[in-house]
């Protein structure tokens, strides 16, 4: 079974390109798992410029060519197309064993998104210690839980501390672990189906290398303890 996995967010540029495309380059190069890469940012289409602009290095820069060339495989696919387009193309993933992964725009209020979440077996949040981003980040989670996921109830839904600041005090970041647990217990006081969200335990540092090794093709260990503790919890979980 393919698992279709999504790092979303409604507050933009929290790092959902940045991330998918870091993830999905570790799965496949280090892990060896297929992978397979869903721009559905439209028009952005952020993550497919980011392969385009390293084609074009690959021409122009022998040092980087040898690199890519030493990893000894074609690179992944990345398919753009608009959310809609691309969600019975997520359905002739079915029988595969893959790991699919979906850029998303930075907006729920996009045709198909229901349906996309119907498809996901995790929504990865991000989210980044500042109020805006934190309260962005609960209205993402109840949208969340207002969609019906394949398996009837709500997407299974993780959260994940992007852009960490290591300056700032380990106890400001488990206060807010800590808020947003209370605010959801408190909402399910009055639901039916309670709003289940996890925190992930590995935080991605704010960055420089972050940033600048961005790529579709070559690995970064940064990523690395958040891919060991994605195969611990989601992708090795079927
Ligand atoms: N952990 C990090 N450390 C440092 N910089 C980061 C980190 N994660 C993302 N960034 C930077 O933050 C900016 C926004 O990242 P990115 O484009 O991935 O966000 P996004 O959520 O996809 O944005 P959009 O909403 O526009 O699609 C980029 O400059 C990126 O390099
Ligand atoms: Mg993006």
């Amino acid at each position: 079974m393919a698992k279709i996995i999504s790092f979303c967010s409604q507050k933009g540029g929290v790092g959902k390109t940045s991330i998918t495309t870091h993830v999905a380059t570790y799965y496949y190069q280090v892990e060896g798992i297929p992978v397979t890469v869903f721009d559905c940012d439209y028009p952005q289409h952020s993550l497919n410029s980011i392969r385009e602009s390293e084609i074009q290095r690959l021409k122009s820069d022998e040092s980087y060519y040898k690199k890519a060339e030493r990893l000894g495989k074609m690179p992944y696919p990345i398919y753009s197309d608009s959310l809609i387009n691309t969600l019975p193309k997520l359905d002739s993933f079915n029988k595969k064993n893959e790991l699919v992964l979906v850029d998303l725009p930075g907006t729920l209020n996009v045709d198909g998104f229901p349906g996309m979440v119907k498809r996901l077996d995790a929504a990865i949040l991000l989210i980044e210690a500042d109020p805006i981003s934190f309260e962005s980040t609960m209205h993402t989670v109840l949208a969340m839980a207002s969609f019906d996921n394949k398996n009837g109830g709500m997407v299974p839904t993780y959260l994940l501390w992007n852009k960490y600041d290591i300056r700032v005090r380990e106890d400001r970041y488990a206060n807010l672990e800590q808020a947003a647990i209370t605010y959801l217990e408190g909402l399910n006081k009055d639901r039916k189906t309670p709003i289940n969200v996890k925190f992930l335990k590995y935080r991605i540092p704010q960055s420089v290398n972050i940033q600048d090794y961005r790529s579709t093709l070559i690995p970064h260990r940064t990523i690395e303890p958040l891919v060991h503790e994605l195969n611990k919890t989601l992708v090795s979980n079927s």
